[in-house]
């Protein structure tokens, strides 16, 4: 058996024995399709080569629960240049947008402070104990080792970004733990009606989609009975009639079109199907959690305000403020 044909087989093994087999067919179908996709990125060869020059540690000890995933530690068996190649590879794989990290002393300090994100809701939600969770957008993969961390018996994130698979990877190959899958998948390149998931995750997603009760209704589809949706995105102060869509651009990103006040997103939760709506938290984004660093080194939020007033963005908008909710199928 090749080692694609390996890999082939476990992933369909795995699909299998988890609650989503009985989707197996379908989803191994499409996965194999997104990685031969993901193979044909320009940069895909570069990246392969990072990843093989990452040395070998056959028993690292990984903490995930821990504000930056800890991957082994620096007095592990690597000498001065295996830690330069260590450096040096994951340098290769820049920019880190989600972290932090730590591998064998290497500290990714990533452009989002995501342990933040995760501090904000970790106690509010459903404990993930036995769950299996889907992560929508879920970037590097830094909260799909952090629900690992809390229990969850299968983790499955997706996202279609090809770097963020292959950072995704890096911490794989030491971390080795076939319960977080990462598939490069768009979240409507999912079967519908999968009915399989305890808790699902839409962090960072809803103002990205241009018809967000559809994208509502899609994770409806997704939970099973009684299951969790936890929701992150942008809002804006106001009443159950406010909603801001930008004319263009906000924040300088491309591709927002709609951020409601929290009023009118429990409005839309509800006509949703959702039940038991709950307001975790609210937080204004500060350049305190995403920033530039060594490991983001392009623009982040500070360069996205107006510099007379941090309370706009560069457009004239209300600043970056976020909410996290919990709802039930
Ligand atoms: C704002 S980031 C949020 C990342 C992470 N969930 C968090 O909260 O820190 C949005 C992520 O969605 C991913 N993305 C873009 N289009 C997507 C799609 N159609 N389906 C799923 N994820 C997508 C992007 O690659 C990016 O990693």
């Amino acid at each position: 058996m090749s080692r694609t044909d390996a890999i082939d087989q476990s992933l369909l093994d795995w699909l299998h024995h988890s609650s989503l087999a009985p989707h197996a067919e379908k989803l191994y179908k499409i996965m194999k399709e997104a990685n031969q996709t993901a193979e044909k990125h320009g940069d895909y060869p570069r990246w392969q080569r990072a990843l093989a020059q990452l040395p070998s540690e056959p028993f690292c000890s990984c903490t995930l629960n821990s504000s930056a995933i800890g991957i082994g530690h620096k007095n592990d068996h690597f000498d001065d240049k295996q830690h330069t190649q260590l450096n040096s590879a994951l340098k290769s794989l820049l920019p880190w947008r989600k972290g932090p990290f730590n591998f064998f002393g290497t500290y990714i300090d990533s452009e989002w402070r995501s342990d933040w994100k995760w501090d904000r809701l970790k106690d509010g939600i459903s404990p993930l104990q036995d769950r299996t969770v889907l992560d929508i957008g879920c970037g590097s993969g830094y909260h799909c080792w952090r629900m690992r961390g809390a229990g969850a018996k299968q983790v499955v994130g997706i996202d279609p970004t090809i770097l963020f698979l292959m950072q995704f990877r890096a911490a794989q190959h030491y971390i080795q733990d076939d319960a977080v899958q990462f598939w490069p998948i768009g979240v409507d390149e999912l079967p519908a009606n999968m009915s399989c998931f305890d808790t699902v995750f839409s962090m960072g997603i809803l103002y990205h989609r241009r018809s967000p009760i559809d994208h509502l209704l899609q994770l409806h589809q997704l939970l099973k009975q009684g299951g969790e949706l936890v929701l992150e995105t942008l809002i804006i102060q106001g009443d159950q009639q406010s909603c801001l869509m930008p004319s263009s651009r906000y924040a300088k990103m491309r591709n927002t079109w709609f951020l409601p006040s929290i009023d009118m997103l429990k409005i839309w939760l509800k006509r949703s199907g959702f039940k038991h709506i709950k307001i975790l938290d609210v937080t204004a984004t500060t350049p305190d959690e995403q920033r530039s660093t060594e490991w983001m080194q392009y623009e982040s939020l500070s360069d996205y305000l107006d510099p007379n007033d941090p309370s706009l963005t560069i457009e004239g908008y209300p600043a970056p403020l976020r909410a996290v909710l919990t709802a039930n199928k």
